[in-house]
């Protein structure tokens, strides 16, 4: 089990898989997570569509997409969790997000690689799974032992983010000497990344 701190930051989004199947028990233990998320009102409007066959995986993935781009890990991951949210208030999708998080935490910490799949038309999917009218669908998750871990993509760093009381106030408890050494380190970066 990993520390807190790291674990949120070696989490990241895997989009090549190892030809391993995921065990039913590591997708017990990710869904578990999921369903100790926060949600409004108490509500858990959540319902997790764990899908493994390769057939119903090659379909959503061929269906899943955006404005003609199109996610491969979808039917090569082995394993996608549909995430659907039965519409009981305007937070179902609020609450199914936290929910995706959860999971994909869980999953870090299981050693298991995720992806958050926001781009795809939540109807067609609807459709292809059989899922009643009531319910939306925010989200879809390809889980699956990673192949390789990508790089570290860049993340703003806190000082530029950070604001004290209003959105004008900087730097929220941080030292002098913390916020010359933020300041510095965003300097190099900034030098480093220029063309
Ligand atoms: C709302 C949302 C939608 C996303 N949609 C997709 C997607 O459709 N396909 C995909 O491959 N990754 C998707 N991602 C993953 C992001 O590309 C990824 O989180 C981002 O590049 C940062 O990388 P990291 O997760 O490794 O920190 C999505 C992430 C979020 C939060």
């Amino acid at each position: 089990m990993m520390e807190f701190a790291a674990l949120v930051k070696q989490r990241r989004s895997i989009r090549h898989y190892i030809d391993r199947p995921v065990s039913h028990d590591l997708i017990e233990q990710i869904c578990e997570a999921g369903r100790w998320a926060p949600s409004a009102l108490n509500m858990q409007p959540w319902e997790f569509v764990v899908v493994t066959d390769p057939e119903v995986k090659r379909q959503l993935g061929s269906n899943a997409g955006v404005m003609g781009v199109k996610w491969p890990h979808i039917s090569s991951a082995p394993v996608v969790i549909v995430i659907c949210a039965r519409k009981t208030s305007r937070f179902a999708r609020d609450d199914c997000l936290l929910a995706a998080q959860n999971m994909m935490l869980q999953a870090a910490d299981l050693g298991l690689g995720t992806c958050y799949i926001g781009g795809f038309s939540g109807e067609r999917v609807r459709q292809l799974l059989q899922i009643p009218s009531g319910y939306t669908v925010p989200t879809i998750i390809t889980v699956g032992h990673p192949h390789g871990q990508p790089p570290v993509p860049q993340k703003r760093p806190l000082s530029e983010l950070l604001h004290q009381d209003t959105f004008e106030g900087r730097g929220v408890g941080l030292t002098g000497y913390r916020r010359a050494l933020s300041m510095l380190g965003r300097l190099l970066t900034e030098r480093r990344n220029k063309p």
